[in-house]
This record gives C-alpha cells, sequence and structure tokens, in this order.
C-alpha cells in the first residue's frame, strides 16, 4: 500500500509524522507550495488542485489519499467525495471527535479564513457535541509565518495572540488546532494559553482513523518503514530547509513536481 498525504506546504508534515508512527506502508507526501496559503483560495481552485494531486498521486501507485488540510477537507472533499475511485480521508471529524472526549463544553477553533468561513466546524461539532459551544477564529497571518519557518518569532508571537485573544475572552477550555500547520506553533500556544486550556492537534486522531479504516497487511502495521517520498510544486530547497527545521530531523530529497495553471 502507498498513501499520498497532501497539503499546501509544510502543515500537513503534522499529520505525516503521526501517520508514520501507525503504518510502516510507503508514504508519499505532497506540498503544493506554489499555491499556498490555501486558506484564501476559492473552493474552484481548491478543487481543481485536489484532482491534480490525485491524479499525480496515482501515476505514483498511491492507493489511497490523505487530505492533511481542514481547508480543502471542508471546501473540497463535501464536493468530491462520491467521485473520487480511491479511499480518501479529510481532518475535520477526527479533530471534532478529538476535541470532544477532552472539551469541558467550550471549545475554541483556530483555522484560516476558508475554514472559518465554511461554518463546516460549527456544523459538526453541533450534529456530534449539541451541548457543547463552539467558537471558531479564523487567523490568516499565521500559515505565511509558518512557512517562513517563523514559528517563535516576535511576529508570530503577536498575531497569534491577536487570533487567540476573542476565543480566551469567550472562556474556551479547550483549542482546536483547526489548520494542520499550527501544531508547530504548540510552544507559543502553550505558553499564551496557560495551564488550563486543552489544545487539541488533530493529527494523532486522524492517523489512528486512516491507519483503522485502510486494508493494511499486518506487516504494515509497525511503525517507521518504507520510508517517504516528498514532493513540493514549487522550490524543494526552500522546503526541505524549512520541513527539517520544524520536525528536527533530516529528510530525504525533496523534488518537484510542478502543478498546471496560475500560480499563487
Ligand atoms: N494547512 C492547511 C489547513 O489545514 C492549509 C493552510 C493554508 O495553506 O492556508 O488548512
Amino acid at each position: 500500500m502507498v498513501i499520498g498525504i497532501y497539503d499546501s506546504g509544510v502543515g500537513g508534515l503534522s499529520v505525516w509524522r503521526e501517520l508514520r508512527r501507525y503504518t510502516n506502508a510507503r508514504l508519499l507526501y505532497f506540498g503544493d507550495t506554489c499555491h499556498v496559503p490555501y486558506g484564501e483560495k476559492s473552493p474552484e481552485q481548491l478543487e481543481t488542485y485536489f484532482w491534480e494531486i490525485v491524479g499525480f498521486f496515482q501515476t505514483q501507485g498511491c492507493q489511497s489519499v490523505v487530505v492533511a488540510c481542514n481547508t480543502s477537507s471542508a471546501l473540497v472533499l463535501p464536493r468530491v467525495r462520491d467521485r473520487v475511485g480511491i479511499p480518501v480521508f479529510g481532518i475535520i471529524e477526527s479533530a471534532v471527535q478529538a476535541a470532544v472526549a477532552v472539551s469541558g463544553g467550550r471549545v475554541g477553533v483556530l483555522a484560516t479564513r476558508g475554514t472559518a468561513e465554511s461554518g463546516v466546524y460549527q456544523t459538526m461539532f453541533r450534529t456530534i457535541y449539541p451541548q457543547g459551544q463552539v467558537f471558531v477564529q479564523s487567523a490568516p497571518r499565521l500559515v505565511p509565518l509558518i512557512e517562513a519557518g517563523q514559528i517563535t518569532a516576535q511576529v508570530t508571537r503577536d498575531a497569534l495572540k491577536e487570533y487567540l485573544a476573542p476565543l480566551v475572552g469567550r472562556g474556551v477550555d479547550t483549542l482546536v488546532l483547526g489548520c494542520t500547520h499550527y501544531p508547530f506553533l504548540q510552544e507559543l500556544l502553550v505558553d499564551l494559553l496557560g495551564p488550563d486550556v486543552r489544545i487539541v492537534d488533530p493529527a494523532p486522531s486522524l492517523a489512528l482513523h486512516v491507519t483503522e479504516e485502510l486494508p493494511l497487511e499486518p506487516a504494515e502495521m509497525g511503525p517507521r518503514g518504507a520510508g517517504t517520498g516528498f514532493w513540493v510544486s514549487g522550490d524543494p530547497t526552500t522546503f526541505q530547509e524549512t520541513a527539517e527545521r520544524l520536525l528536527q530531523e533530516k529528510l530525504p530529497t525533496v523534488q518537484c513536481h510542478p502543478m498546471s495553471g496560475e500560480r499563487a
């Protein structure tokens, strides 16, 4: 089994690092860096990228796809799910399930503009957790800062503080990281939120769900086996440097697969 994982850039690596804890199936990571940030794109644009990336994955032998991106999970998957011929996994439901498991009833969600405005978190929380209250805040400046590797910079701290303020003001007891880039801000988040707010990274819950749902061979159930191929649509060197800094490990050489259509 080969599993394709994609995001606009480095964010989906927060899902990739969890997925490889559960499976030693071969993984293929695609960062659509020539189109980052996805949070500012229309559903139509994101759907075009989705089909092109799924097509690329299929040429590389992938038999399933993990959309390691909240924005595409929110805006694309409802449009395409019935038309993809292979299993495809989104992150939103796993995020909500993970939050419900720990929340005291007041949940904040930090997300991209596209995800926040889609209303998908609000709707799913109402369905799964009607007794809880959910507050969604968009944070459009964070993804470009994380893509630039600025995970502890003052400018990032200031932006995060500004975006968290309305959620803190609502008295949230749980914060869902509703964008796969945000787990790389864990240090700042803990510092700004203090010990009383539970921070939910949905990646472990999604990784577990994917490995439970896929028909993996027993030999594919252990951690870190066949390795990962890394591809991006933009500059591979920039991605490699930032990814290695965020993950604090060496990665195999990142390759470029250009995307057709417009550039960011
Ligand atoms: N990391 C993605 C998400 O979870 C995309 C963020 C972006 O490119 O704006 O939404």
